[in-house]
């Protein structure tokens, strides 16, 4: 492609440090897009000829019939998906094939190109985190008075809904959408038409080019438009948010399916079995979410350092930018469809959670309330009497609502029957009913919100 200024040609290392086809044949799709719109606004604009747009387009359909059917050969000598194309099309259709990269440059090419295969990695999260949230909701609807304990330092704190409990990870999984929408709505402009570096003098239509593609308009900057990777990086940001609150999911169907737990019978379709314990069911698949996280915060990191430091506009390092962006879309695109299997076909043990929330003096914070509520005392004091009665039920052995009412009394005179309500899980849930709570009505009506955000018939 640039014999005309060289003697010699590359060494065996150079062709090898150089080539990136064996990875970026992945963008081949995006690669005969780009240069269909490419030549098709060559040929409106007159900078080819109509015959030689047209030859040059049905010669990119047939190269594209060939990687469909047989794969994109692999040629080092020929670098890259881009000049793997051409000159397949050259052998193709002939000298014509010359004129398809006039006002172009692979700077731009390439640049085109990534933009729009992350464009729909970023729309296949999207909606591979909506079918995650299908799942969460519809389960959250099942177990709206489910009770469980509720955990802080993995401690039992006060008794929530298992219902609750998914609709935050519904939360989380929203945010992750809109960071993928938001990712999307500030990449999608063409930067194809910016040329190597400066742009072109041929009186090209950038605004053609753009619309034929999808995108929203061209880029501003022909020296950024080359240089830019933003939105690689902004798909990895996204991608290593996510992949965090999947291993936190995950993390929580492992405990949950460990036996002291018991909270959860792990589906037989995501769980692998021992190959010397035969009674071993192992949560092998929510262990690879939480560990693919870290791969794919280094996929993140890995494409962080390489753009540090460089100057404008294209340079070489960012050949590396695609490997990272790959490898992560394809571990969070499986950590998605784990979890989401996992979320509808898990096994909740609500009998065993219900009696989990039982332990633990988890009510403990209702009878500081009901303190506070029917007795006037502040807060901080009635802390300290709730403290004194745990200790005394702890020390018997027994739960609060176990302990008599001579007991409580001898601890404060203001205690009377009346506690003994308020004292049960089902009313500690009940009670907290402020806006976002855990009680069964507020959770009803979050689920019914989040079926109407996601077009389900409502369930709860
Ligand atoms: N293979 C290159 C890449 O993926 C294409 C761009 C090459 N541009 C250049 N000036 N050498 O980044």
């Amino acid at each position: 492609m640039w014999g005309g200024r060289f003697a010699g040609g590359p060494s065996a290392i150079m062709r090898e440090i150089n080539a990136s086809i064996p990875f970026d044949k992945a963008l081949w799709r995006q690669d005969i897009a780009a240069s269909k719109a490419h030549v098709d606004m060559l040929g409106a604009q007159g900078i080819v000829t109509a015959e030689d747009a047209a030859l040059i387009a049905q010669g990119l359909d047939q190269v594209a019939a060939e990687y469909e059917a047989n794969g994109v050969p692999e040629n080092w000598d020929l670098e890259d998906i881009h000049m793997t194309t051409e000159s397949r099309l050259a052998e193709l259709i002939g000298p014509a094939a010359g004129r398809l990269h006039t006002a172009r440059s692979r700077n731009d090419q390439v640049a085109t190109d990534f933009r729009l295969w992350v464009r729909d990695a970023m729309d296949q999260a999207e909606l591979g985190l909506k079918q995650l949230q299908v799942a969460l909701v519809s389960r959250a609807g099942e177990h709206t008075a489910s009770i469980m304990p509720g955990f802080t330092h993995l401690q039992t704190a006060q008794p929530v809904t298992l219902g609750h409990h998914l609709m935050a990870y519904y939360e989380m999984i929203g945010r992750d959408r809109s960071r993928f929408a938001d990712a999307r709505s500030r990449m999608n402009r063409s930067p194809l038409g910016s040329a190597a570096l400066a742009g072109t003098g041929f009186p090209i239509d950038r605004f053609r080019t753009a619309e034929a593609l999808g995108f929203d308009g061209p880029t501003d900057n022909s020296l950024d438009s080359v240089s830019d990777r933003d939105f690689a990086l902004d798909y990895l940001m996204a991608a290593a948010q996510c992949s965090l609150h999947l291993s936190r999911l995950a993390e929580e169907f492992i405990i949950w399916a460990s036996q002291p737990f018991g909270f959860v019978t792990l589906p037989d379709s995501l769980s692998t079995g021992s190959s010397i314990m035969p009674q071993k069911k192992n949560p092998d698949a929510a262990e690879l979410v939480r560990g693919h996280s870290g791969r794919i915060v280094g996929c993140l990191t890995a494409l962080m350092i390489t753009m540090k430091g460089l100057p404008l506009a294209y340079s070489k390092d960012m050949q590396d930018d695609k490997p990272p962006v790959f490898e992560a879309a394809s571990l969070l695109a499986l950590s998605i469809a784990a979890m989401t299997g996992m979320v509808a076909e898990a096994k909740f043990r609500t009998d065993r959670m219900r009696a989990a929330a039982e332990l633990g003096y988890a009510t403990a914070t209702d009878l500081a309330d009901w303190l506070v509520r029917q007795a006037n005392i502040p807060f901080r004091e009635a802390h300290h009497i709730t403290g004194s009665a745990v200790k005394l039920a702890e020390s018997r052995g027994i739960a609060l609502d176990q302990l008599s009412i001579e007991d409580l009394k001898a601890i404060d005179q203001r205690i009377d029957d009346r506690v003994y309500a308020a004292l049960s899980v089902e009313a500690s849930v009940a009670a907290r009913c402020s806006h976002g709570g855990t009680a069964p009505d507020e959770v009803r009506k979050r689920v019914a919100q989040a079926c109407v955000a996601l077009g389900l018939e409502e369930q709860a």
